[in-house]
Protein backbone atom coordinates (compact mmCIF):
# COMPACT_ATOMS: atom_id res chain seq x y z
CA UNK A 1 0.00 0.00 0.00
CA UNK A 2 2.82 2.24 -0.08
CA UNK A 3 3.33 2.85 -3.80
CA UNK A 4 2.20 6.23 -4.28
CA UNK A 5 0.95 5.16 -7.95
CA UNK A 6 -1.32 2.65 -6.33
CA UNK A 7 -2.44 4.53 -3.48
CA UNK A 8 -3.51 7.57 -6.46
CA UNK A 9 -5.34 4.75 -8.52
CA UNK A 10 -6.89 3.24 -4.80
CA UNK A 11 -8.08 6.91 -4.11
CA UNK A 12 -9.54 7.37 -7.95
CA UNK A 13 -11.24 4.23 -8.11
CA UNK A 14 -12.76 4.70 -4.00
CA UNK A 15 -13.97 8.04 -4.93
CA UNK A 16 -15.88 7.34 -8.16
CA UNK A 17 -17.34 4.40 -6.33
CA UNK A 18 -18.75 7.01 -3.96
CA UNK A 19 -22.17 7.68 -5.12
CA UNK A 20 -23.32 10.24 -2.66
CA UNK A 21 -21.22 13.57 -1.02
CA UNK A 22 -21.82 11.95 2.06
CA UNK A 23 -19.93 8.86 1.13
CA UNK A 24 -17.27 10.44 -1.00
CA UNK A 25 -16.06 12.18 2.54
CA UNK A 26 -15.73 9.30 4.19
CA UNK A 27 -13.55 7.68 1.08
CA UNK A 28 -11.69 11.06 1.36
CA UNK A 29 -10.75 9.77 4.90
CA UNK A 30 -9.43 6.56 4.50
CA UNK A 31 -6.63 8.42 2.18
CA UNK A 32 -6.48 12.13 3.30
CA UNK A 33 -7.41 11.75 7.25
CA UNK A 34 -5.30 11.67 10.08
CA UNK A 35 -4.99 7.50 10.12
CA UNK A 36 -5.66 7.92 6.03
CA UNK A 37 -2.98 5.63 3.71
CA UNK A 38 -1.34 8.67 2.59
CA UNK A 39 -0.88 10.37 6.10
CA UNK A 40 0.45 6.64 6.77
CA UNK A 41 2.82 6.78 4.01
CA UNK A 42 4.44 9.84 5.07
CA UNK A 43 5.32 8.55 8.57
CA UNK A 44 6.71 5.68 7.16
CA UNK A 45 9.09 8.72 5.31
CA UNK A 46 10.89 8.88 8.48
CA UNK A 47 12.03 5.45 8.77
CA UNK A 48 13.89 5.57 5.58
CA UNK A 49 17.41 6.64 4.31
CA UNK A 50 17.94 9.95 3.65
CA UNK A 51 18.54 9.59 -0.54
CA UNK A 52 15.44 7.39 -0.36
CA UNK A 53 13.33 9.91 1.78
CA UNK A 54 14.07 12.52 -0.70
CA UNK A 55 12.52 10.98 -3.91
CA UNK A 56 9.78 9.46 -1.72
CA UNK A 57 8.96 12.53 -0.42
CA UNK A 58 8.31 13.82 -3.79
CA UNK A 59 6.40 10.97 -4.96
CA UNK A 60 4.08 10.96 -2.12
CA UNK A 61 3.75 14.86 -2.68
CA UNK A 62 2.55 14.57 -6.19
CA UNK A 63 0.37 11.81 -5.26
CA UNK A 64 -1.38 13.79 -2.70
CA UNK A 65 -2.33 16.70 -5.51
CA UNK A 66 -3.62 13.97 -7.43
CA UNK A 67 -5.79 12.86 -4.97
CA UNK A 68 -7.15 16.07 -3.90
CA UNK A 69 -7.47 16.70 -8.01
CA UNK A 70 -9.49 13.60 -8.13
CA UNK A 71 -11.48 14.00 -4.59
CA UNK A 72 -12.16 17.36 -5.89
CA UNK A 73 -13.06 16.15 -9.56
CA UNK A 74 -15.48 13.89 -7.64
CA UNK A 75 -16.93 16.87 -5.83
CA UNK A 76 -17.68 18.64 -8.93
CA UNK A 77 -19.46 15.66 -10.92
CA UNK A 78 -21.22 14.47 -7.82
CA UNK A 79 -23.00 18.40 -7.67
CA UNK A 80 -23.36 18.61 -10.79
CA UNK A 81 -25.39 15.28 -11.25
CA UNK A 82 -27.57 16.93 -8.25
CA UNK A 83 -27.79 20.02 -9.95
CA UNK A 84 -28.90 17.88 -12.55
CA UNK A 85 -31.46 16.13 -10.88
CA UNK A 86 -32.99 19.22 -9.19
CA UNK A 87 -33.23 20.56 -12.54
CA UNK A 88 -35.14 18.03 -13.73
CA UNK A 89 -37.64 17.07 -10.72
CA UNK A 90 -38.54 21.20 -10.56
CA UNK A 91 -38.80 21.29 -14.80
CA UNK A 92 -41.29 24.09 -16.02
CA UNK A 93 -43.07 22.89 -19.05
CA UNK A 94 -43.19 26.61 -20.81
CA UNK A 95 -45.09 25.43 -23.89
CA UNK A 96 -48.21 24.21 -21.40
CA UNK A 97 -50.66 26.57 -22.75
CA UNK A 98 -51.78 27.95 -19.03
CA UNK A 99 -54.73 27.84 -16.96
CA UNK A 100 -56.82 30.79 -18.59
CA UNK A 101 -59.51 32.61 -15.67
CA UNK A 102 -62.88 32.41 -17.64
CA UNK A 103 -63.90 35.93 -18.60
CA UNK A 104 -67.63 36.61 -18.28
CA UNK A 105 -69.61 38.21 -20.43
CA UNK A 106 -73.20 40.15 -20.74
CA UNK A 107 -76.68 38.26 -21.50
CA UNK A 108 -78.18 38.05 -24.91
CA UNK A 109 -80.99 39.63 -23.58
CA UNK A 110 -79.05 42.49 -21.49
CA UNK A 111 -77.61 43.10 -25.02
CA UNK A 112 -81.21 43.45 -26.72
CA UNK A 113 -81.63 45.69 -23.13
CA UNK A 114 -78.70 47.91 -24.18
CA UNK A 115 -79.69 48.25 -28.18
CA UNK A 116 -82.92 49.21 -26.87
CA UNK A 117 -82.40 51.73 -24.48
CA UNK A 118 -79.34 53.06 -26.72
CA UNK A 119 -81.66 53.25 -29.69
CA UNK A 120 -84.63 55.01 -27.69
CA UNK A 121 -82.04 57.37 -25.89
CA UNK A 122 -80.58 58.55 -29.41
CA UNK A 123 -84.71 59.71 -30.60
CA UNK A 124 -84.80 61.49 -26.47
CA UNK A 125 -86.57 58.68 -24.57
CA UNK A 126 -85.53 58.66 -21.29
CA UNK A 127 -84.60 54.99 -19.60
CA UNK A 128 -86.90 54.48 -16.20
CA UNK A 129 -86.91 51.37 -13.92
CA UNK A 130 -89.26 50.57 -11.55
CA UNK A 131 -90.73 48.11 -8.60
CA UNK A 132 -91.29 44.57 -9.95
CA UNK A 133 -93.48 43.80 -6.71
CA UNK A 134 -96.51 46.08 -7.51
CA UNK A 135 -99.63 46.99 -6.20
CA UNK A 136 -103.08 45.75 -7.69
CA UNK A 137 -103.95 49.52 -8.49
CA UNK A 138 -100.28 49.97 -10.70
CA UNK A 139 -100.83 47.11 -12.32
CA UNK A 140 -104.44 46.68 -13.29
CA UNK A 141 -106.88 49.25 -12.05
CA UNK A 142 -104.83 52.32 -12.76
CA UNK A 143 -104.45 50.53 -16.05
CA UNK A 144 -108.46 50.41 -16.95
CA UNK A 145 -108.71 46.88 -16.07
CA UNK A 146 -112.02 45.71 -14.85
CA UNK A 147 -112.38 44.19 -11.62
CA UNK A 148 -112.86 40.96 -13.24
CA UNK A 149 -110.32 41.01 -15.88
CA UNK A 150 -109.07 37.23 -16.33
CA UNK A 151 -105.59 39.23 -15.93
CA UNK A 152 -106.58 39.74 -12.48
CA UNK A 153 -106.85 35.91 -12.04
CA UNK A 154 -104.23 33.62 -9.72
CA UNK A 155 -103.66 31.47 -13.05
CA UNK A 156 -102.33 34.33 -15.13
CA UNK A 157 -100.65 36.62 -12.38
CA UNK A 158 -97.99 35.27 -9.84
CA UNK A 159 -99.36 37.24 -5.89
CA UNK A 160 -97.24 37.98 -3.36
CA UNK A 161 -98.37 36.64 0.04
CA UNK A 162 -98.58 40.23 1.10
CA UNK A 163 -101.16 43.10 1.24
CA UNK A 164 -101.03 46.54 0.47
CA UNK A 165 -102.60 49.53 2.05
CA UNK A 166 -105.90 49.28 -0.09
CA UNK A 167 -106.11 45.21 1.34
CA UNK A 168 -105.32 43.88 -1.58
CA UNK A 169 -102.72 41.20 -2.52
CA UNK A 170 -99.27 42.50 -4.28
CA UNK A 171 -98.58 40.82 -7.35
CA UNK A 172 -95.10 40.22 -9.40
CA UNK A 173 -95.79 42.74 -12.01
CA UNK A 174 -97.34 40.97 -15.07
CA UNK A 175 -96.13 44.15 -18.01
CA UNK A 176 -94.20 46.94 -17.45
CA UNK A 177 -97.37 49.00 -18.36
CA UNK A 178 -97.06 49.93 -14.67
CA UNK A 179 -94.29 52.09 -15.36
CA UNK A 180 -96.46 54.65 -18.11
CA UNK A 181 -98.46 55.26 -14.81
CA UNK A 182 -95.65 55.56 -12.32
CA UNK A 183 -93.32 57.69 -14.68
CA UNK A 184 -96.42 60.03 -16.15
CA UNK A 185 -97.19 60.25 -12.31
CA UNK A 186 -93.86 61.66 -10.74
CA UNK A 187 -93.50 64.18 -14.30
CA UNK A 188 -97.07 65.57 -14.16
CA UNK A 189 -96.21 66.46 -9.97
CA UNK A 190 -92.82 67.77 -11.06
CA UNK A 191 -94.05 69.64 -13.65
CA UNK A 192 -97.55 70.63 -11.57
CA UNK A 193 -98.59 74.45 -11.97
CA UNK A 194 -95.37 75.69 -14.39
CA UNK A 195 -97.74 75.86 -17.37
CA UNK A 196 -96.33 74.37 -20.33
CA UNK A 197 -95.74 70.70 -18.83
CA UNK A 198 -92.44 69.02 -21.39
CA UNK A 199 -93.51 66.01 -23.21
CA UNK A 200 -92.90 62.09 -21.60
CA UNK A 201 -91.01 60.55 -23.13
CA UNK A 202 -90.12 57.33 -21.73
CA UNK A 203 -89.08 53.54 -21.82
CA UNK A 204 -89.21 51.64 -18.85
CA UNK A 205 -87.29 48.15 -19.37
CA UNK A 206 -87.56 45.08 -16.87
CA UNK A 207 -88.39 41.91 -15.75
CA UNK A 208 -92.03 40.63 -15.87
CA UNK A 209 -93.83 37.56 -14.81
CA UNK A 210 -97.03 35.00 -15.57
CA UNK A 211 -98.27 31.61 -14.59
CA UNK A 212 -96.90 30.62 -18.29
CA UNK A 213 -93.93 28.28 -19.62
CA UNK A 214 -93.16 26.34 -22.61
CA UNK A 215 -91.08 27.19 -25.72
CA UNK A 216 -91.91 30.46 -25.97
CA UNK A 217 -92.97 31.23 -22.58
CA UNK A 218 -91.29 31.82 -19.60
CA UNK A 219 -92.77 32.79 -15.79
CA UNK A 220 -90.38 35.26 -15.66
CA UNK A 221 -89.39 37.17 -18.99
CA UNK A 222 -88.68 40.49 -20.09
CA UNK A 223 -90.64 43.79 -21.57
CA UNK A 224 -89.86 47.06 -21.97
CA UNK A 225 -92.93 49.43 -21.98
CA UNK A 226 -92.91 53.27 -23.88
CA UNK A 227 -94.81 55.91 -23.68
CA UNK A 228 -94.69 59.52 -25.45
CA UNK A 229 -97.28 61.64 -24.24
CA UNK A 230 -97.61 65.28 -25.20
CA UNK A 231 -100.45 67.70 -26.62
CA UNK A 232 -100.63 66.08 -30.21
CA UNK A 233 -99.41 62.91 -30.20
CA UNK A 234 -100.91 60.77 -32.69
CA UNK A 235 -100.95 57.29 -33.99
CA UNK A 236 -98.69 58.07 -36.98
CA UNK A 237 -96.03 59.18 -34.34
CA UNK A 238 -96.72 55.66 -32.65
CA UNK A 239 -95.74 53.89 -36.57
CA UNK A 240 -92.76 56.41 -37.41
CA UNK A 241 -91.34 55.98 -33.78
CA UNK A 242 -91.50 51.84 -33.80
CA UNK A 243 -90.80 51.53 -37.33
CA UNK A 244 -87.32 53.66 -37.14
CA UNK A 245 -86.82 51.70 -34.20
CA UNK A 246 -87.16 47.69 -35.11
CA UNK A 247 -85.38 48.76 -38.07
CA UNK A 248 -82.76 50.11 -36.35
CA UNK A 249 -82.61 46.95 -33.89
CA UNK A 250 -82.69 44.53 -36.63
CA UNK A 251 -79.94 46.88 -38.83
CA UNK A 252 -82.11 46.55 -42.28
CA UNK A 253 -84.64 48.74 -43.94
CA UNK A 254 -85.84 45.52 -45.13
CA UNK A 255 -88.53 44.89 -43.01
CA UNK A 256 -92.10 44.83 -42.85
CA UNK A 257 -94.34 46.23 -40.29
CA UNK A 258 -97.56 46.01 -39.59
CA UNK A 259 -100.14 47.34 -36.91
CA UNK A 260 -102.71 44.66 -36.85
CA UNK A 261 -106.01 45.89 -34.54
CA UNK A 262 -106.35 44.07 -30.93
CA UNK A 263 -107.38 44.86 -27.62
CA UNK A 264 -105.84 46.28 -24.54
CA UNK A 265 -108.19 47.90 -21.52
CA UNK A 266 -105.35 50.66 -21.54
CA UNK A 267 -105.58 51.66 -25.14
CA UNK A 268 -107.62 52.68 -27.56
CA UNK A 269 -107.26 52.33 -30.23
CA UNK A 270 -105.18 49.16 -29.75
CA UNK A 271 -102.68 47.24 -31.94
CA UNK A 272 -100.68 44.56 -31.79
CA UNK A 273 -97.20 45.29 -33.66
CA UNK A 274 -96.13 42.44 -36.21
CA UNK A 275 -93.00 42.04 -38.57
CA UNK A 276 -91.89 40.40 -41.67
CA UNK A 277 -88.12 39.81 -42.58
CA UNK A 278 -87.93 40.03 -46.45
CA UNK A 279 -84.54 37.73 -46.40
CA UNK A 280 -83.79 34.73 -44.06
CA UNK A 281 -84.83 31.75 -42.48
CA UNK A 282 -88.06 33.43 -40.98
CA UNK A 283 -88.46 35.55 -44.78
CA UNK A 284 -92.16 36.30 -45.26
CA UNK A 285 -93.51 35.22 -41.84
CA UNK A 286 -95.12 37.68 -39.47
CA UNK A 287 -94.52 37.28 -35.57
CA UNK A 288 -95.49 39.30 -33.05
CA UNK A 289 -93.15 41.75 -30.96
CA UNK A 290 -95.11 44.33 -29.11
CA UNK A 291 -98.92 45.50 -28.38
CA UNK A 292 -99.26 48.50 -28.29
CA UNK A 293 -102.21 51.53 -28.88
CA UNK A 294 -103.08 55.84 -28.19
CA UNK A 295 -103.44 55.85 -24.13
CA UNK A 296 -107.29 55.31 -23.04
CA UNK A 297 -108.69 58.92 -21.42
CA UNK A 298 -109.22 56.96 -18.17
CA UNK A 299 -105.38 56.10 -17.75
CA UNK A 300 -104.48 59.56 -18.50
CA UNK A 301 -106.65 60.96 -15.68
CA UNK A 302 -104.47 58.24 -13.90
CA UNK A 303 -101.27 59.71 -14.43
CA UNK A 304 -102.48 62.77 -13.11
CA UNK A 305 -103.16 64.41 -16.46
CA UNK A 306 -105.97 65.91 -18.46
CA UNK A 307 -107.51 63.98 -21.43
CA UNK A 308 -108.57 66.83 -22.97
CA UNK A 309 -104.38 68.25 -22.99
CA UNK A 310 -102.66 64.88 -22.91
CA UNK A 311 -102.45 62.58 -25.47
CA UNK A 312 -100.44 60.22 -26.76
CA UNK A 313 -99.41 56.46 -27.08
CA UNK A 314 -98.10 53.70 -25.33
CA UNK A 315 -95.86 50.29 -26.54
CA UNK A 316 -94.87 47.20 -24.60
CA UNK A 317 -92.63 44.97 -26.37
CA UNK A 318 -90.65 41.55 -25.61
CA UNK A 319 -87.26 42.26 -25.48
CA UNK A 320 -86.77 38.05 -25.59
CA UNK A 321 -88.54 38.01 -28.18
CA UNK A 322 -86.32 40.11 -30.07
CA UNK A 323 -82.96 38.42 -28.84
CA UNK A 324 -85.09 35.13 -30.40
CA UNK A 325 -85.55 37.05 -33.42
CA UNK A 326 -81.72 38.57 -33.47
CA UNK A 327 -79.76 35.52 -32.95
CA UNK A 328 -82.24 32.65 -34.24
CA UNK A 329 -82.68 31.20 -30.84
CA UNK A 330 -86.28 28.75 -30.90
CA UNK A 331 -86.54 27.82 -27.58
CA UNK A 332 -87.02 31.33 -24.76
CA UNK A 333 -86.15 28.92 -21.78
CA UNK A 334 -82.49 28.12 -23.24
CA UNK A 335 -81.99 32.48 -22.09
CA UNK A 336 -82.86 31.69 -18.29
CA UNK A 337 -81.48 27.95 -17.60
CA UNK A 338 -77.90 29.18 -16.74
CA UNK A 339 -76.39 26.66 -19.35
CA UNK A 340 -72.92 28.38 -20.33
CA UNK A 341 -72.49 26.30 -23.10
CA UNK A 342 -75.11 27.86 -24.80
CA UNK A 343 -74.95 31.99 -22.72
CA UNK A 344 -70.92 32.05 -23.79
CA UNK A 345 -71.75 31.67 -27.67
CA UNK A 346 -72.79 35.21 -27.20
CA UNK A 347 -69.84 36.72 -26.68
N1 LIG B 1 -98.92 45.56 -21.41
C1 LIG B 1 -99.28 44.92 -22.65
C2 LIG B 1 -98.94 43.43 -22.54
O1 LIG B 1 -98.28 43.05 -21.62
C3 LIG B 1 -98.54 45.50 -23.82
C4 LIG B 1 -98.94 46.91 -24.11
C5 LIG B 1 -98.23 47.95 -23.54
C6 LIG B 1 -100.02 47.20 -24.94
C7 LIG B 1 -98.61 49.26 -23.83
C8 LIG B 1 -100.37 48.48 -25.22
C9 LIG B 1 -99.65 49.51 -24.66
O2 LIG B 1 -99.31 42.62 -23.38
Amino acid sequence: MNDPDILVQAAQAAFDAAPTPAELENAKARFLGKAGALTEAMKGLAALPVEQKKAQGAAINQAKQRIDAALQARRDALARAELERQLRAEALDVTLPGRRRGSGGLHPVSRTLMRIEAIFRSMGFDVADGPEIETDWYSFTALNNPENHPARSMQDTFYVDLKDAEGRWLNLRPHTSPMQVRYAQAHAQRHAGSGAMPEIRVIAPGRTYRVDSDATHSPMFHQCEGLWIGENISFKDLKVVFTDFLRRFFETDELEVRFRPSFFPFTEPSAEIDIAFAGGPLKGRWLEVAGSGQVHPNVVRNYGLDPERHIGFAFGMGPDRLTMLRYGVNDLRLFFDGDLRFLSQFQ
